[in-house]
């Protein structure tokens, strides 16, 4: 399939200042993915309403990343616990909060297929749960240079991590997951210009479905320090077989506001 390559309508000048992952990850968020945060921040706020979820609700970011979205959650009073397999990738938006709120708020360092078996986690514990960010494709084993399609094997890592979510959810509970879409057409975006380096930040993807894959990569242009990201093909209709078997009821949703990713509510 042709790859579209094309400059962000967001697309402006950042001073990355030698830094990593989060920094360039939240360039393409807020200025390609969510230009209009404040409209996607509100429609969260009402989504969480109308599943009852409140400031006194247990909330999970399951991977929190950067913080995108949960952070301000945070900020505006909603008890959030924050996950992720990389902790490093959380250090400057933990600092934010706890520099602004006084506190020392942590990371819990977990993988969603061993929730059960991590002391910092408990079953039946929260009533909300994010995976979101176009996360949880990475959930079939490893993500860079080791991988290896294998569509066998990944059935039954997503379904282990679907486990480990469903696990820590209270029942009646509610995960928030959201992934490419499956119709997602092959793309090299120019997110904008680092004037440190003095190259473009660029973020592609393309599909590989004869070989069953996706691969993605965002960072600067030619630098060879970036990393391709890989994952089995994670489709509908394999999430909603999935998800079922474990025992969670599935729909997919339309958020207005959300434009680029598919979102699907899971409730145990
Ligand atoms: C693309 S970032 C999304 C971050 C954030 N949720 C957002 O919306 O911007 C993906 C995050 O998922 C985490 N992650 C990937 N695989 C994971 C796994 N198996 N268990 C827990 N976290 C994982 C990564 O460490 C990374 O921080």
């Amino acid at each position: 399939m042709k790859i579209r390559e094309y400059r962000s309508p967001g697309y402006q000048n950042f001073d990355l200042g030698g830094t990593g992952f989060d920094k360039v990850w939240n360039a393409a968020l807020y200025n390609e993915l969510y230009p209009d945060y404040d409209s996607f921040y509100a429609e969260i706020l009402n989504f969480l309403r109308s599943k009852n979820i409140d400031r006194t609700s247990r909330i999970l970011d399951s991977c929190c990343g950067s913080g995108f979205l949960t952070k301000d959650l945070y900020l505006d009073g909603f008890n959030i616990d924050f996950a992720d397999k990389h902790p490093e990738f959380a250090q400057g938006f933990l600092s934010e909060i706890n520099q602004k709120l006084n506190t020392d708020v942590r990371v819990i360092e977990s993988v969603w297929s061993e929730y059960p078996e991590n002391q910092m986690l408990a079953e039946n514990t929260y009533d909300f749960i994010f995976n979101r960010g176009n996360s949880f494709i990475y959930a079939s084993g490893d993500i860079n240079k080791a991988f290896k399609a294998d569509s066998v094997a990944a059935r039954m890592r997503f379904k282990a991590a679907l486990e480990g979510l469903y696990y820590v959810l209270k029942p009646g509970g509610v995960l928030l997951l959201d992934k490419y879409k499956d119709d997602e057409v092959p793309f090299k975006c120019h997110v904008g210009f680092d004037t440190n380096t003095k190259k473009d930040i660029i973020w592609y993807c393309n599909r590989k479905p004869a070989q069953h894959f996706r691969e993605a990569s965002i960072g600067l242009q030619d630098d060879p320090n970036v990393y391709m990201h890989y994952c089995d093909d994670l489709y509908d209709e394999l999430l909603f077989e999935l998800a079922t078997m474990v025992g969670f009821t599935i729909e997919k949703i339309d958020l207005k506001y959300e434009k680029n990713f598919a979102v699907y509510i899971l409730t145990k």
